[in-house]
């Protein structure tokens, strides 16, 4: 009976921004989302379409003290180890490195915090799956340069992603260019450090950013190849499959043109140009793709390794804008669909919708396959002494792994491994809550900032070291 390969990489995901801390230590410059406060203004960040970057003394930042891996990830790595991981996908905060990101030389104490952490990984061999910038600029290269508005930006990132190259070489193997590179034209701030100038065009100049990070993610392959031939570097996109509203021709048409939001990036990463589709909505729209020499040839000559995605639920659209209209201003929303069970977070679980988006990957590229984010955020509360009975996350894991398995031993998928997001608790990108837990590990810290920090172990825990040690074969 076939199984999952014996090399599969199974683990968990978190980000420098989401768990850090330490955002003053050892040099760390501010970085974009620093100073977003939680609460109601979150989006409009986000967005791009706030101004003003400094801190506010009515506001909270609990991003600048995460859950405090910067003293903790030896604890934290312990106990990843304990529950067998083969590997932790991580991110590297840049304003660690280059403070400003402009300078000439990188922080020393910054790149050494990362030997650290890397070594703490060998200690249990553990690979680690590297971002290299998730949701995550230097401050000042916002604020002076306008994120990747600039072009000067692939300068600035070109340096970066060389630095962090040459120094983990033959320590960092599997690379990630841009965490969820397709939300750069809906949350521009969040992932390109774009803030939109309300005295130009928007759409203009989220086309400049979109063309600025996809250079910028062929020049790392480029970079990251020929500094080591056996670098595996793959993109980031936010994946799930769009279903049609109903078998309406139009609600057909309009699935595709919604799933074409994250395909346009990945089809520049993955086969090396900008697909025909996109050029014709562009010329349609009068923007242009600020190509200039040689682009077109660093997108062709340096494609992608592997593709890499986060799955959390599938989207319904319907091709009746009336009907579309509830969900047009929010990039998170679906129409619901009747035959999956409640709206959570704006999500409906939909574990075949794994095997479907895994399929719809793969026959389009033929590429190897990578989930790096996977999960459900919940709000189990500890209780010393009592069992963290968070049975909500057994199922919905237990489902997907069903799911990932019948794409792989069934389809024939080539899915190189499965990383859950948040497999510690963390800050939510989208809210800044704590109590929106996607962890096997529990964190004693509340949306208000308090708490001991102290780790417990949740029932998961347990349930997930069991799946690594079988392989995926025994998932009650
Ligand atoms: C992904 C991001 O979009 O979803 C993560 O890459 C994020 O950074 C995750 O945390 C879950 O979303 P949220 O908003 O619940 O944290």
């Amino acid at each position: 009976m076939r199984t999952l390969p014996k090399d599969f990489l199974w683990g968990g995901a978190i980000a420098a921004n989401q768990v850090e801390g330490g955002y003053n230590e050892d040099g760390r410059g501010l970085a974009n989302m620093d100073v977003v406060p939680n609460g109601k203004n979150r989006f409009q960040y986000m967005f791009g379409n706030v101004q003003d970057l400094s801190f506010k003394e009515d506001e909270k930042y609990p991003v600048l003290n995460g859950i405090d891996f910067y003293h903790r990830y030896k604890e934290d790595i312990a106990l990843f180890a304990e529950m067998g991981f083969k590997v932790l996908r991580l991110s590297i905060s840049w304003s660690r490195i280059f403070p400003r990101g402009d300078e000439e030389r990188p922080n020393e104490k910054g790149l050494q915090f990362y030997d650290d952490v890397f070594k703490e990984l060998k200690k249990y061999h553990i690979e680690p799956l590297v971002t290299i910038s998730h949701y995550d600029f230097p401050l000042y290269l916002v604020k002076e340069y306008g994120g990747f508005k600039s072009r000067k930006m692939v300068d600035f990132y070109k340096k970066y992603a060389t630095v962090l190259f040459k120094r983990y070489k033959g320590i960092v193997h599997y690379w990630l260019t841009f965490n969820e590179i397709n939300d750069t034209l809906i949350l521009p701030y969040l992932s390109a450090g774009v803030v939109i100038d309300p005295n130009e065009d928007k759409e203009q100049q989220l086309y400049n950013a979109a063309h600025h990070i996809l250079l910028a993610s062929a020049w790392a392959v480029k970079i990251g190849h020929e500094i080591d031939p056996t670098n595996k570097i793959g993109n980031m996109f936010a994946g799930g499959t769009w279903y049609p509203y109903t078998c309406h021709p139009q609600d057909v048409f309009a699935t595709i043109t919604k799933n074409r939001d994250a395909f346009f990036f990945c089809d520049v990463q993955a086969r090396g140009y900008y697909p025909s589709y996109k050029l014709r909505e562009l010329e349609r729209k009068g923007i242009t793709i600020p190509f200039e020499d040689d682009d077109k040839e660093i997108l062709k000559n340096n494609t992608i390794d592997f593709l890499s995605f986060s799955y959390y639920a599938t989207h319904v659209v319907s091709g009746d804008e009336k009907l579309n209209e509830e969900i047009k201003n929010n990039p998170l929303a679906t129409l619901k669909n009747p035959y999956l069970g409640e709206i959570l977070y704006k999500r409906q679980d939909d574990p075949m919708g794994l095997r479907n988006t895994l399929n719809m990957y793969y026959d389009r590229y033929q590429k190897p396959l990578f989930i790096v984010e996977n999960g459900t955020g919940t709000n189990e509360v500890y209780v010393e002494g009592k069992e963290i009975n968070d049975e909500r996350h057994i199922e919905y894991y237990r489902e997907h792994i069903k799911a990932l398995k019948d794409a792989v031993i069934i389809d024939g998928v080539d899915l190189m491994g499965y990383t859950t997001w948040g497999c510690i608790d963390l800050l939510s990108a989208s809210s800044c809550q704590m109590s929106k837990r996607y962890g096997f590990i529990y964190v004693d810290l509340d949306d208000e900032g308090h708490g001991t920090m102290n780790r417990y172990r949740k029932k998961s825990f347990y349930w997930y070291k069991k799946v690594i040690e079988t392989n995926g074969e025994d998932l009650d």
